[in-house]
């Protein structure tokens, strides 16, 4: 499962040549698995399923983290992991292939906003983790995946609640809330980009046929220490934060937010034992009724 990212210029990819946006939407989602870990599998034992699920659908997979989560928690299933991205789509292939588990993956390009999607089968369970509030026409995708689900089958859709927050309030020292205010430069962005974010999908999922079996919100608290993996995912947030909001700060904070982003100086954000990976994940499980 992932957070949500800073805003970048496109989330699909024409699968001809690498995007920087998606290498880096990539180590993002890698690193934020990593560290979410023991939440993303406590959810997926949370999932109110009657029977274990046999075949499932990952609806905006990225590079695989709920794909193979699911698989952690139904060793059974076999998995179709569709995304927009060629390149995520290879990770989950090689992740498969690693794993010993490139029998029960399969991987399918599609752009969810596209009126026609492509033969997915039918599905017991589909996972659909940061990735709704992507679409441009959540609803058509609702619909769809109330056709693809077999009776009683569950629509899981998790979504995080803005980009993680890794600084203490009074960090960097002499700019103190440059965290939060790169976060506001950020929201205001997303608003207009970005316009199903903060959706309450409970509403939608029951204008769409759904019957909402479990709501919940998962407040995230890791404390970083000295894990470098925390290190490492702060610091390609703020490196993509940078990008985004530079423009729209006072000079004083791209100094500051510069020098946390300089991994050979002394104020390195590499350097902090004081980062807390916060967050939320709000979930809706639901169930197609008939
Ligand atoms: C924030 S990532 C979440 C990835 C993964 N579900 C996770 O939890 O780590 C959002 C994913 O949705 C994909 N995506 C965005 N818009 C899409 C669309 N219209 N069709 C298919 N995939 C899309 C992106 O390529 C990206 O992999």
């Amino acid at each position: 499962m992932s957070g949500q990212h800073p805003p970048h210029h496109s989330q699909k990819s024409d699968g001809h040549a690498p995007d920087p946006d998606d290498q880096a939407e990539m180590l993002d989602l890698d690193l934020d698995a990593e560290v979410l870990a023991e939440h993303t599998a406590a959810l997926m034992s949370w999932l109110p399923v009657d029977v274990p699920p046999r075949r499932v659908v990952d609806l905006g997979c990225g590079t695989g983290t709920g794909t193979f989560a699911v698989l952690d928690r139904f060793p059974e299933v076999q998995i179709t992991a569709v995304d927009a991205s060629v390149e995520h789509l290879q990770r989950v292939r090689d992740r498969a292939c690693a794993r010993g588990q490139d029998d029960r993956v399969r991987t399918v390009q599609a752009d969810l906003d596209d009126p026609h999607w492509p033969d997915l089968g039918v599905a017991d369970l589909v996972w659909a983790s940061a990735s709704m509030h992507h679409l441009d026409h959540p609803d058509h995708a609702l619909r769809a995946v109330h056709e693809l689900l077999a009776p009683r089958g569950l629509f899981v859709v998790v979504e995080p609640d803005g980009v993680p927050r890794f600084l203490p309030e009074n960090a960097p020292e002499g700019r103190p809330g440059l965290e939060g205010r790169c976060h506001e430069v950020a929201d205001r962005l997303h608003a207009d980009r970005v316009p199903h974010r903060d959706a309450d999908w409970g509403p939608k999922l029951s204008a769409s046929g759904f019957t909402l079996e479990g709501k919940r919100t998962i407040t995230i608290d890791v404390a970083g220490g000295r894990n470098p993996t925390v290190g490492a995912y702060a610091l390609a947030t703020l490196r993509r934060f940078r990008d985004v909001v530079a423009d729209a700060l006072p000079v004083e904070d791209v100094e500051a937010l510069d020098a946390l982003l300089d991994v050979h100086g002394p104020a390195s954000i590499l350097h902090r034992d004081d980062l807390v990976v916060r967050t939320e994940r709000r979930v809706w499980a639901a169930r197609r009724s008939h």
